[in-house]
């Protein structure tokens, strides 16, 4: 990196650790890592931009917001927000991250759940593929407790832990960022099928209550302030209206591929009651897999790029990203009173990266904002390529690597 510019300043890019620059020891300290949500916001970009642009009684939102990271780290920076997202399990999961803390006996659980005679089976006719069916009873005793469960409390304690158990009992693997089987995990399952399961199911509980009480425990020693929140989950942001003005926007829109968050989410979506119709409809309102009318995206760079891409079903998700994106974003941004932060990455399309930064640079531009900088996150990018040079014209480009924190502000 010896000569390379540390601020490139026609582009207003300039480059950042933010692992460095905020005082956070992991990105799954605390609550942050309960769940493997796919994309998730390291906390740091989230602590950075309150640290550095928030004033007190500044409301913080993201309509895009997964497994909830804003509102995490808001709580503890003493900020209201509001967290909206199409996956439903940005309630149960934001929920668990801040839930306060109980002395309970894991055991005591554990017993009750091996003597309840509840059963719950999952609406779910797939449900046999994903399962072997030496774990079908068991498995529908087990949440047939969680859903007997009146005491809220320990149903929430219980959620995350179950969720993963029996996902690791499943046939998914979960190496993978979406739902499916491998000759690995069927090994999972076959060696598991060896063992004494049921032990292990239980230990595994065990260990994983444990696990989130110290986490909690984590959080809570942050002094997370009593702050007003409103989460809407299960909900298009293409659609919603905000009911009150806010003061920065934080997020991490939707990847403009490879990514399928209710597909990914949908074994857990079941075991908590949700039903086939239910996902397939959520599934028809995901950016950018959903159909779209088409919206204009006021940027030269935008419209040259899409020119070049040759294969048609690309394009089309190139546009149903950006018009997806780009309306829900426009519509919002009327009521936002201060800050929009956009965290992107540069995914590559036919081996050229699209400059999704730019783009929205160029776009909110024209709406009025005004663009202060945009600070480029390289840990990652080290991380996943090891070269530097930009396949498509074996440039040297190192700006296509990274994540980009895009800051406007408002003119
Ligand atoms: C990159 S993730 C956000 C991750 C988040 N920053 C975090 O820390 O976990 C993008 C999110 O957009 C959501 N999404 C996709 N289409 C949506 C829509 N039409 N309305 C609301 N959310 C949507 C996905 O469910 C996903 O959680």
């Amino acid at each position: 990196m010896l000569g390379e510019p540390e601020v490139d300043v026609r582009n207003k890019e300039k480059k950042i650790l933010f692992r460095r620059e905020i005082n956070i020891p992991s990105t799954t300290y605390a609550t942050y890592g309960l769940y493997n949500y796919p994309a998730k916001f390291i906390p740091h970009v989230v602590a950075y931009v309150l640290e550095n642009y928030a004033r007190p009684y500044m409301k913080i939102f993201d309509p895009f917001a997964g497994y909830g990271t804003v509102g995490i780290v808001s709580r503890i920076y003493g900020y209201d927000y509001e967290l909206w997202d199409l996956n439903p399990l940005l309630k149960i999961l934001h929920k668990s991250a801040t839930l306060e803390l109980r002395q309970v006996s894991i055991t005591k659980i554990i017993n009750e759940m091996h003597e309840s005679k509840d059963i719950f089976i999952p609406k779910w006719s797939r449900f046999s593929y994903w399962y072997h069916e030496d774990f079908h009873d068991f498995l529908f005793h087990v949440w047939g407790y969680y859903h007997s469960l009146q005491d809220d409390y320990l149903k929430t304690l219980l959620t995350i832990p179950l969720l993963k158990i029996s996902r690791y009992f499943s046939y998914d693997d979960m190496q993978r960022q979406k739902l499916s089987k491998s000759p690995k995990s069927v090994n999972r399952v076959h060696s598991l099928l060896k063992k004494n399961w049921k032990a292990i199911f239980y230990q595994m509980l065990y260990q994983e209550i444990k696990e989130l009480l110290q986490r909690l425990k984590e959080f809570w020693s942050l002094h997370p302030k009593k702050v007003n929140a409103i989460i809407k989950e299960g909900i298009d942001s293409l659609k919603e209206e905000l009911n009150e003005k806010k003061d920065i926007l934080i997020t991490s829109p939707p990847y403009l591929q490879s990514q399928e968050y209710i597909r990914q989410a949908k074994l857990d979506l079941y075991w908590l009651g949700y039903s086939e119709k239910f996902i397939r409809n959520l599934r028809k309102l995901e950016i950018p897999y959903r159909k779209i009318e088409p919206f204009y995206i006021n940027s030269a760079i935008y419209h040259d790029f899409k020119q070049d891409i040759k294969k048609p079903h690309l394009r089309r998700i190139f546009e149903r990203y950006f018009w997806g994106v780009g309306r829900a974003l426009s519509r919002l941004q009327e009521d936002i009173n201060s800050y929009l932060f956009l965290f992107v990455g540069r995914s590559s399309m036919e081996g050229r990266p699209v400059p999704i930064d730019r783009i929205f640079i160029e776009h909110f531009v024209s709406l009025g904002w005004k663009h202060r900088i945009t600070l480029v996150d390289t840990i990652i990018a080290r991380r996943l390529f090891s070269y530097r040079s930009n396949p498509a014209t074996g440039n040297k480009d190192a700006r296509t690597t990274g994540e980009f924190l895009v800051i406007l502000q408002r003119d």
